[in-house]
């Protein structure tokens, strides 16, 4: 059906042809549930995620335990002289050998160290922060002054430390800002004659999700759980693998008393020479118990994924040899028992005197990340003979590698067919053009093995060959464009996951990522919202959305697809226009009663398919919201080009 629009336009009459397309959705008609698992967030600490970003200790390399120990810190003095002693006592303290001895000679003046953060430190104004050391005064008289100061050295917050003693002891205090810092620093300064060993200092902001001491950074996890995210993965992710075996993710060594908890360099630290990040660390301050404590926290299903014996295949290949697999497996056990063992078990205990006698309500375990080949199939097998014995109520994740296809994608596919993973994960860092292109890729996909979890996913769309890939509005829309046909098909695609979640502007190795943030400001990406339109739209069952008699997955540059939610009664469409041109369709709702007054419309949508979010200018691409009055059972949706509108009526069934 056409129709002729005529608009004036500056004097000239320009005469459009402009298609109106018809569109069935048959809402009394659900075709498969909705898993609560469909929309969901992929953690790994890379760009500064944990350490640095979500996790807010604002100290970095606060015990000295960095290879290069002063890392992070530096010499702090006014009119005062002394030095700074790294001293060692691995014997007497396996986890945490490595103090700061300082002689102080500053009767007019200070002397002391310097912090300076994660790339700065962030300070807020008006706001408490919370400041400890582990302190012990072996000669002289020494008072401490702490201080925050801005990048210029101004002091905007101190306090200070006095009756310092012979014996190590822990001394807290609390600091208020009077101003805020971008690129602040923490200064630890004495002032007298003597000597003082320092160690374990810590800078936290009052301010912390749930104000929870030692905790995690408000703002960024206050933007995840706005996701409502359906599980939460962790730790990642190649972090996992680890660039060899000595350097892969260990759980029980994240989790107990912080103090215990061993640093590890992070892969990411040497993965791309030039992003190369010296200081990138893992303190695990951010560990197991706080990942479980996170997913409850946000309402999303834990989904950890273990390492299965084999390093970063990209990197060494090492794997461990099959007959030295049973720690690995045990491994495996114990997280079960650590997440939902009773308190009596050895690591429920733990669970237990960490915080959370209750069970975490594991339910999902992911086996290797991101393996390929006959060296992860063996290895797997054994993990699902133990795990599917002792654990069926576990569903297990196998990986098919890193591409969508290939002869590792297929091989990974053939052999997973003849075992029982639960999910099979795919893996797609595509261009927008494969995204668009693949709207329809499950349609035909065999429904008779493994669930599949699109568990790490993003258009890379680069500007300029050699420039690295941004979160544009193109790639976001891509990414819609290929959700609708993950939604379409939730009967095979149960759970989904962009990657990676999180970045610091000024400490990223990889790029484009979900939420970009500095040290005082986080901002969403355009496609963070797009995840979150389909996520707080997920509905409760997919419904048929035909256009000419088919899904409507690409033609025209339009993609759509349709949910009921049977609790709510509500419709959602959501429907995608790639194209340069407006679009009107005529949405006709069968086997419904009636539909309510009025419609929803998120429109997400943009002119510029490069534009990108930025901290300065957070809402380029963002979302808008209106109300569209609804008549009879029919909905007329007008479409802008290159846009994402979402609408939701309620219905009369
Ligand atoms: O998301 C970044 C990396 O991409 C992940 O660590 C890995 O699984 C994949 O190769």
């Amino acid at each position: 059906m056409k129709k002729i629009a005529a608009c004036i336009i500056t004097g000239i009459l320009v005469v459009q042809l402009q298609a109106q397309r018809n569109i069935t959705v048959q809402v009394n008609r659900p075709l498969t549930p909705v898993s609560k698992q469909m929309w969901g967030i992929f953690f790994e600490d890379i760009n500064f995620a944990a350490d640095g970003g979500l996790y807010a200790e604002l100290v970095k390399n606060s015990s000295f335990e960095f290879p290069m120990p002063m890392t992070g810190w530096k010499e702090a003095k006014q009119q005062g002289s002394g030095r700074i002693l790294i001293i060692n006592r691995a014997n007497e303290n396996k986890f945490n050998p490595r103090f700061a001895h300082i002689v102080v000679d500053a009767p007019a003046g200070y002397y002391g160290i310097s912090n300076d953060g994660f790339r700065g430190i962030g300070i807020h104004r008006n706001e408490q922060y919370n400041f400890s050391v582990w302190a012990r005064k072996t000669e002289g008289e020494l008072t401490m002054s702490i201080q925050l100061v801005n990048a210029k050295g101004d002091k905007i917050g101190s306090s200070s430390i006095e009756n310092l003693t012979g014996e190590w002891k822990k001394y807290s205090v609390s600091l208020t800002t009077v101003d805020s810092a971008h690129r602040g620093k923490l200064n630890i300064v004495l002032q007298g004659k003597g000597m003082i060993d320092l160690d374990r200092v810590s800078l936290f902001p009052q301010k912390t999700w749930k104000d929870r001491p030692g905790g995690l950074r408000q703002d960024l996890v206050q933007l995840l759980a706005d996701l409502q995210p359906g599980f939460l993965r962790f730790p990642g992710g190649c972090i996992v693998e680890g660039r060899d075996l000595s350097n892969r993710y260990q759980w029980k060594k994240t989790v107990g008393a912080f103090e215990e908890r061993e640093l590890l360099m992070n892969r990411w630290n040497v993965e791309f020479a030039r992003r190369a990040a010296p200081d990138y660390y893992q303190t695990f301050g951010l560990g197991f118990y706080e990942y479980f404590l996170l997913s409850e926290d946000i309402g999303a299903a834990p989904l950890p994924i273990i390492n299965c014996g084999m390093a970063c295949q990209f990197n060494s290949s090492e794997v461990v040899a099959m007959n030295e697999l049973d720690p690995f497996v045990q491994d495996a056990l114990d997280l079960i028992e650590f997440a939902n063992g009773p308190v009596t078990s050895k690591w429920g205990k733990l669970r237990a005197d960490m915080g959370h006698p209750t069970s975490f309500n594991l339910k999902l375990l992911g086996v290797g990340n991101e393996q390929w080949d006959e060296q992860y199939i063996e290895r797997y097998k054994l993990f699902e003979k133990v795990l599917k014995e002792r654990h069926p109520e576990i569903k297990l994740v196998a990986a098919a590698g890193p591409s969508p296809d290939g002869a590792r994608f297929d091989y990974a596919w053939k052999e997973f067919k003849k075992l029982h993973p639960d999910f099979i994960d795919e893996h797609y860092y595509q261009s927008p053009e494969w995204f668009f292109r693949n709207a329809a890729r499950y349609d035909s996909y065999d429904r008779k093995g493994p669930k599949v979890f699109a568990g790490e996913y993003a258009a890379h769309n680069k500007e300029e060959p050699q420039a690295e890939s941004r979160n544009t509005w193109l790639s976001a829309l891509a990414e819609a464009a290929f959700m609708t046909g993950l939604e379409r098909n939730a009967d095979l695609v149960q759970m989904s996951s962009y990657a990676p979640l999180l970045a610091h502007v000024d400490a990223w190795q990889w790029r484009p990522d979900l939420i970009w943030f500095d040290n005082l400001r986080a901002v969403a990406t355009p496609n963070y919202h797009v995840q979150k339109l389909f996520s707080i739209n997920r509905g409760t069952d997919v419904v048929p959305l035909l256009y000419n008699g088919l899904p409507l997955a690409g033609k025209d540059s339009l993609y759509a697809s349709a949910v009921i939610d049977q609790a709510t009664k509500q419709l959602v469409i959501k429907l995608v226009n790639a194209g340069e041109q407006s679009e009107t369709f005529n949405i006709e709702l069968t086997g419904i009663r009636s539909l309510g007054k009025e419609a929803i419309v998120d429109e997400l949508y943009n002119n510029e398919l490069y534009r990108y979010n930025t901290l300065d200018q957070q809402e380029l691409v963002h979302p808008t919201q209106s109300r569209m009055p609804v008549k009879g059972k029919k909905i007329t949706a007008a479409l802008k080009p290159r846009s994402l509108t979402v609408i939701k009526v309620g219905y009369n069934p």
